[in-house]
C-alpha cells in the first residue's frame, strides 16, 4: 500500500508568530478530523522548522518539513541549510528540486541527484519535485521531459533507496496560476511516472512509491484529482496557508 500523504508548502510566506498560529490551528484540527491513514506534512520556512516540529512531536501522522537543502554537509554556504540543521530541529522531510527553486536559483538535475542522496543518507524523506513548462507542454514534450528529470536525479539510486522517495509531479502552468491540471492529465502523467520508474526498477517498486500532484489544488478540486488511481497525494501551495483549507484536503480521498 502506498502512503497517502498531503503535504503543504508554505512558500516564503508567514512571520514566525503567523506561522506558529496556522502550524497550531493545523496540528489541534488534524487531531480531530484528519484521517489517521494520510501523513500531513507541513514544509515551513526554515525560521519555523524547530518549534513546529516541537508541536508536531505527540502526533502520530503529522510531520514537518523544509523547503529546501544544500547539497554540502556544512561549510561555507552562507544562506543554505544542511541536511543536519533540518534534521536537528525534529523536520524529516524535505523538498527538493521545487520549480521556484530551478527557476530562480538554476538548480541542476545534477545538484538535485546530489541533494536526494544527501536527504536520504541523514534520514531525511526527500519530496523531489519534477514538473513541465506550458512551453513544453504545448509542444508536446511533458512526459519525456519529466521522465528526463527523473532519470537525470533519481535513477543512479538502488530500488531500496529509491522507495524512499516521494515524487512531487507540478506542472508549472498550474503552480499558483489558479489553473489546475485536469484529474485526467494529472493521472496520465502520473502513469506515465509510474511506468517509467517501473521499467527503470521494476513493477514492485513503482507500485510502492508516492507520486503527489501539486499546482493549484485545492478543497473543491481535490476529490477528483485524489480520486485518481495513480494520484497518492498533493503538495498544496496556496491552500495550504489556511489550516481549513488544508486539513479539508486531507479528508477529500
Ligand atoms: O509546492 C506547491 C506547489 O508549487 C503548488 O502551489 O498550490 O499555490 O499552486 P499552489
Amino acid at each position: 500500500m502506498r502512503k497517502k500523504i498531503i503535504a503543504g508548502n508554505w512558500k516564503m510566506n508567514k512571520n514566525l508568530e503567523e506561522g506558529l498560529a496556522l502550524a497550531s490551528e493545523v496540528v489541534n484540527i488534524a487531531k480531530d478530523e484528519a484521517p489517521n491513514d494520510v501523513t500531513i506534512v507541513m514544509c515551513t520556512p526554515a525560521i519555523h522548522l524547530s518549534q513546529v516540529s516541537a508541536m508536531t512531536a505527540d502526533s502520530a501522522n503529522v510531520f514537518v518539513g523544509a523547503q529546501n537543502m544544500s547539497e554540502h554537509e556544512s561549510g561555507a554556504y552562507t544562506g543554505d541549510l544542511a541536511a543536519d540543521m533540518i534534521t536537528s530541529t525534529g523536520a524529516s522531510y524535505v523538498i527538493i528540486g521545487h520549480s521556484e527553486r530551478r527557476e530562480y536559483h538554476f538548480e541542476t538535475n545534477e545538484q538535485l541527484a546530489a541533494r536526494v542522496k544527501l536527504a536520504l543518507a541523514k534520514g531525511l524523506t526527500p519530496l523531489f519535485c519534477c514538473g513541465e513548462s506550458l512551453e513544453v507542454r504545448e509542444a508536446g514534450n511533458h512526459v519525456e521531459f519529466v521522465t528526463n528529470q527523473l532519470k537525470e536525479s533519481l535513477y543512479d539510486f538502488g530500488a531500496e533507496d529509491l522507495k524512499k522517495v516521494v515524487i512531487a509531479y507540478e506542472p508549472i502552468w498550474a503552480i499558483g496560476t489558479g489553473v489546475t491540471a485536469s484529474a485526467e492529465q494529472a493521472q496520465d502523467m502520473h502513469k506515465s511516472i509510474r511506468a517509467s520508474l517501473a521499467s527503470n526498477y521494476s513493477d514492485a517498486v513503482a507500485a510502492e512509491i508516492s507520486i503527489l500532484y501539486g499546482g493549484s489544488m485545492k478543497p473543491t478540486n481535490a476529490q477528483e484529482l485524489l480520486g485518481q488511481p495513480d494520484v497518492d497525494g498533493g503538495l498544496i501551495g496556496g491552500a495550504s496557508l489556511k489550516s481549513r483549507d488544508f486539513i479539508d484536503i486531507t479528508k477529500s480521498y
